[in-house]
């Protein structure tokens, strides 16, 4: 129901603009929960509840770790930071990641790892059309990122070629799904089996986490289906590496 997406896209947009506070004052030496009490401002200052649900705010290699929220280290130069939080607004929530650089530039090897998530999270946005089933969906999107774990030397066609079909090796660097129900509940409830239908809320989140490179990358924006394609709540929040690395970089 429009009312419904409004509230959604209202704490989507509280998210954004402590993304972007996060954004301007990031820098080697600051902590996590430092990073996470900024969130919180910014969410209260704006009308939010606070947090939809407890925020992840992982640096360096404990960006490989599903559901870290200790968020008690100091960010190091040249580590990454994922954070992913969301606010909550009239009882709905938002759910948005994104994995920045702690000192305003990705490496080349960041980057590559970035772009590649980001590109799976646009192709993902693609297929999630009224009439797919989640599960279908998934597999299909397992499959992109198994492509995109060839291109970035993880994976080979070999090892691809004689892998179990029933536990795909691309699982080892992406161990989640990739779109979950959302709205009044950060995980909504939803019917997984069934088709999907114009007007149903997901998020998008894929990632690539490559523990051995202290390397964990995902990126999450919150989308409706529609019959014409999905409508990206999360649009105007930077995602771009270019535009990240500009905006940390914007008053040095
Ligand atoms: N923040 C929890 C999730 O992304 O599903
Ligand atoms: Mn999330
Ligand atoms: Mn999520």
């Amino acid at each position: 129901m429009q009312p419904e997406i409004d509230q959604m896209q209202k704490a989507v947009s509280i998210t954004d603009k402590a993304f972007r506070t996060v954004l301007d004052h990031i820098k080697p030496g600051l902590m996590e929960y430092e990073i996470e009490a900024l969130i919180s401002y910014e969410f209260t200052r704006h009308g939010a509840n606070g947090f939809a649900y407890e925020p992840i705010v992982a640096s360096g290699q404990d960006a490989c770790v599903l559901h870290y929220t200790k968020n008690d280290k100091q960010c190091r130069d040249g580590d990454l930071v994922l954070m992913d939080f969301g606010a909550e607004y009239a009882n709905y929530a938002a759910d948005i990641t994104r994995t920045i650089p702690v000192n305003g530039r990705y490496t080349k090897r960041q980057k590559e790892v970035y772009n590649a998530v980001l590109k799976v999270m646009k192709e993902a946005m693609q297929i999630l059309t009224p009439g797919t089933v989640l599960s279908e969906y998934n597999q299909e999107v397992g499959k992109l990122v198994e492509k995109e774990l060839v291109q970035l030397g993880i994976l080979s066609q070999k090892d691809i070629d004689n892998q179990d079909p029933n536990n795909p090796l691309y699982r080892k660097y992406f161990m989640h799904g990739t779109s979950h129900f959302i709205g009044l509940d950060t995980h909504d409830i939803g019917n997984r089996y069934e088709p999907i239908q114009a007007g149903m809320a997901f998020t998008v989140e894929p990632g690539i986490y490559l523990r051995d490179e202290k390397i964990g990358v995902r990126i999450e924006n919150d989308v409706i289906v529609t019959d014409n394609g999905v409508q990206d709540l999360a649009k105007d929040i930077p995602v771009e590496a270019e535009e990240i690395e500009e905006l940390m970089n914007a008053n040095n």
